[in-house]
C-alpha cells in the first residue's frame, strides 16, 4: 500500500483542470449496456471506480479501449453473468448494471452492496423500482436475483427518498419497458442530467430532466451513442476549498459553475474571493486575509442544495477559520469519519449525532501528523487539512483517494504543493 505525504504551508497558485466527473461516468458506462454496437464517451476520468466498472462490463461480454480521456465502449455481445461480490465490495456503485442488464437481457444476479464506511447503503429503493415495473427480485445468498418473465410494463414509483442511483437504475431500466413509466421525487444531481442526454442520444424519450418527476416512455430498441462526461463537480469544489485553506490564487478550468451554487455561495459567506465565467472558476484566499475567514454553518442536503460529497472537505476549512460554525450531515448515517483524524491534526470539532461543531483555531491552527484515510471524501478533507498545516503529514490507505481523484499528485504539485507518494 501508498502513502501520501505532503509539505504543508505553502501557497497554491496557478491553474488546475478538473477531470471528467465519476458519478456521470460510472452510470453512463452502465448504460452502454442497453443498446449493441460501439459507444464513444469523452472527458470520461481514469480511476480506480472506472476501472472497476471497466471490470465489470468486461465480465459482461462487453469490449473496450481507452484513447485518452475517450472510451469506446462495444456491447454487442452483452451475455448474462453474475456480477460477483469480490467486484461488488469494493464499489457499491456497480448495482447500476442491473437497470441495463434487466432492460436488455431480461435477468441481472449482482451481489449485494454490502455497507460502506460512511453508512449502511441499503438498496430497498431499487428492489422496490424494479417490482413496480414487473420484475421480480429475490435476495439470497448476499446476491440480488432479478428476472423479468416478459416486457417490463411502465409503471409509476414514488422514491422515499430521491435517491441518486435509484433514479438512475429506474431511468436505465424503463427506457426499453411498455408504456410510460414516471418517477416521483427523483434526485436531480447533475449526473442524472448526463445520464438522461446520453439515454436521448440513444433514442430515450425522456422529459423532466433536473426535476423531481420524470417521465420516460418506452421505446422498441435504442443504438450506440457519443455523450461527453460533465465535469467532476465534486473534485471542482474540492480544489476551491484547498486553495481557500492553503492560501493563494487559482483558477480551475474544464468545471461548471453552475453545477456549484451553494458551495460558492457558501465560501464566499466564509470570506474566500470567487469569480466565475463559462467553464473557469476562479478561488483566492491571500494568506494575511485567512485570518479572517469567517465560520460558516452547513447543512448537506439533495442537490441544490449543498452536496454532502464536499462537506468533509468543508469542515477541513473551518478549522482553520476564526468564528465557530454547526455543519449537519443529513444524507448518510456515518459519514464524520475525517473528524478523528483532522483532530489529531489539531482541530476543535465537537461531534453530537449527525452534527459537528467546529471552532477554528485560525490559519495556524493545524500541526502536520500521521492520520489514516477511511473513505473517498474524507481522505480529501484530510489533504486539504495537511495541505494548510505546518509541517510534515502522511496520509495512510491512500487507495479511497484514488478511487474519486485522478492525477492528485500532479494537479495539487502544479499548484506548488509539496506532495508525494511513498510505500507504506
Ligand atoms: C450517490 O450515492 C453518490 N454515488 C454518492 O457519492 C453521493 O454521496 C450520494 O449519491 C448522495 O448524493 C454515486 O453516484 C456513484 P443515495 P447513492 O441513494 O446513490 C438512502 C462519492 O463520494 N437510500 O442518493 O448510493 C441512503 O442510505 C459517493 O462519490 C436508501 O435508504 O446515494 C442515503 O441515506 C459517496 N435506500 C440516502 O438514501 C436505497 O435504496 C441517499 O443515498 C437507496 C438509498
Amino acid at each position: 500500500m501508498e502513502k501520501l505525504l505532503i509539505e504543508g504551508g505553502r501557497e497554491l497558485v496557478g491553474e488546475v483542470r478538473v477531470s471528467g466527473a465519476k458519478n456521470a461516468a460510472l452510470p453512463l458506462l452502465a448504460a452502454t449496456l442497453l443498446a449493441p454496437g460501439t459507444h464513444e464517451l469523452t472527458n470520461v476520468p481514469d480511476l480506480r471506480d472506472t476501472r472497476t466498472i471497466l471490470a465489470i462490463i468486461s465480465e459482461l461480454g462487453c469490449v473496450w479501449r481507452r484513447q485518452g480521456s475517450t472510451l469506446y465502449i462495444d456491447s454487442t455481445d452483452l451475455v448474462f453473468s453474475e456480477v460477483s461480490y469480490d467486484l461488488v465490495k469494493t464499489m457499491r456503485a456497480s448495482v447500476l448494471v442491473l437497470g441495463p442488464l434487466l432492460a436488455r437481457l431480461g435477468r441481472a444476479k449482482v451481489s449485494l452492496p454490502g455497507g460502506c464506511a460512511i453508512g449502511e447503503r441499503p438498496i430497498n429503493f431499487h428492489i422496490r423500482g424494479f417490482e413496480r415495473l414487473g420484475v421480480r427480485c429475490t435476495l439470497e445468498n448476499g446476491y440480488v436475483d432479478a428476472r423479468r418473465d416478459d416486457d417490463m410494463r411502465g409503471s409509476t414509483i414514488h422514491f422515499d427518498i430521491p435517491s441518486v442511483t435509484a433514479t438512475e437504475n429506474m431511468l436505465m431500466a424503463a427506457v426499453l419497458a411498455r408504456g410510460t413509466t414516471v418517477l416521483k421525487n427523483a434526485a436531480r444531481e447533475p449526473e442524472i442530467g448526463n445520464l438522461i442526454d446520453m439515454l436521448a442520444n440513444m433514442g430515450a424519450d425522456i422529459e423532466g430532466k433536473g426535476t423531481d418527476q420524470i417521465t420516460i416512455r418506452g421505446v422498441s430498441n435504442l443504438t450506440a451513442a457519443r455523450t461527453a462526461i460533465i465535469p467532476d463537480r465534486i473534485e471542482t469544489g474540492t480544489y476551491l476549498i484547498a486553495v481557500a485553506a492553503a492560501g493563494g490564487q487559482a483558477t480551475i478550468t474544464g468545471c461548471e459553475p453552475a453545477h456549484l451554487p451553494a458551495l460558492l455561495d457558501k465560501l464566499m459567506e466564509a470570506g474566500v474571493e470567487i469569480s466565475s465565467a463559462p467553464g473557469t472558476i476562479s478561488v483566492g484566499m491571500d494568506p494575511g486575509r485567512r485570518r479572517r475567514l469567517r465560520g460558516v454553518d452547513i447543512k448537506t442536503m439533495v442537490y441544490p442544495g449543498y452536496p454532502t460529497d464536499l462537506q468533509a472537505q468543508f469542515m477541513a476549512l473551518m478549522t482553520l477559520s476564526s468564528g465557530i460554525c454547526v455543519i449537519k450531515e443529513t444524507i448518510f448515517e456515518n459519514r464524520f469519519m475525517h473528524v478523528a483524524e483532522l483532530r489529531r491534526l489539531g482541530a476543535q470539532i465537537q461531534t453530537e449525532g449527525n452534527s459537528a461543531v467546529v471552532t477554528g483555531r485560525g490559519p495556524q491552527g493545524l500541526s502536520g501528523a500521521r492520520v489514516m484515510a477511511t473513505d473517498l471524501r474524507a481522505s480529501s478533507s484530510l489533504v486539504i487539512a495537511a495541505l494548510a498545516a505546518s509541517g510534515r503529514t502522511e496520509i495512510s490507505r491512500i487507495y479511497h483517494l484514488e478511487r474519486g481523484y485522478e492525477n492528485l499528485v500532479d494537479k495539487l504539485s502544479g499548484l506548488g504543493a509539496r506532495v508525494w507518494k511513498e510505500k507504506e
